[in-house]
């Protein structure tokens, strides 16, 4: 039996800026099945970002509908796309958006907070994702004190620290050396295979392409090649 975790119904997205109107997203339909490991790629500028912050219930495309789950998350009011992000989405965003008041630590606790884990247990799941990410040793340190690919490490251990069902990802590996960024995905294909996670992960790296179950291509607004 397959098991469609998101489904896209001609999704499209217009950003209106005085007199323009630019069309990001026009009328993508797919379909994304529990356990895989999607990769979207295309040209900077053809609506990747655009189309993964819909998927995210951040951002509601101007028509179009969104399933995640069977639920139809564009007809849902902002404080239920709110808890379904908070408990079963992760997301890593392009820029890493960690928070720069907080440390290391603190960002995951923050993320295991709102995703509703007792206090009694955030430090040590926490830790446990840091270490994972081979970043125990700055688990202290804000944000301003780690390099780039650090804090890139700090925003992947915090997109999964409460285990969500869907990581959406714009770009995790832009930040990291080719071996890091290898660890990253070898880990993400545990989780799919060990965890039946389901990723959907933007990338312009051509070597990342490989580990993926289906490739999508983007251009221009939407999905030119599927495979
Ligand atoms: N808030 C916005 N207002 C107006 N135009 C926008 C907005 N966000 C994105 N766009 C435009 O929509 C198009 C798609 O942008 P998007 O960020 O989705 O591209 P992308 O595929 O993620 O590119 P990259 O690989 O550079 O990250 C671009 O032409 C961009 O300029
Ligand atoms: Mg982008």
């Amino acid at each position: 039996m397959s098991d469609k975790i998101l489904r896209l119904e001609n999704v499209v997205r217009d950003f209106k800026r005085q007199t323009e109107v630019i069309h990001a997203v026009k009328g993508v339909s797919l379909e994304f099945e529990r356990g895989t490991f999607n990769i979207l790629c295309g040209r900077s500028g053809s609506g990747k970002t655009t189309l993964l912050n819909m998927v995210a219930a951040i951002d509601p495309p101007t028509s179009g509908k969104i399933y995640f789950e069977e639920h139809d998350i564009t007809g849902m009011s902002s404080a239920e796309r709110d808890d379904i992000r908070r408990r079963k989405i992760g997301i890593i965003f392009q820029n890493t958006a960690l928070i720069a008041q907080m440390s290391a630590i603190e960002n995951v606790e923050f993320a295991l907070s709102i995703a509703g884990v007792p206090a009694s247990k955030r430090r040590e799941q926490a830790i446990e994702w840091l270490d994972m990410m081979g970043i125990r040793e700055r688990r202290n340190h804000m944000p301003a004190e780690m390099s780039g690919g650090e804090q890139a490490r700090v925003a992947i251990g915090r997109a999964l620290a409460h285990s969500p069902v869907l990581l959406l990802a714009d770009e995790p590996t832009s930040e990291l050396d080719s071996r890091t960024s290898f660890r990253v995905i070898d880990m993400f294909k545990d989780l799919v295979t060990k965890k039946d996670l389901t990723i959907v992960m933007t990338t312009h790296d051509v070597n990342i392409m490989d580990a993926a179950d289906h490739i999508f291509t983007m251009e221009d607004g939407v999905i030119i090649d599927a495979k």
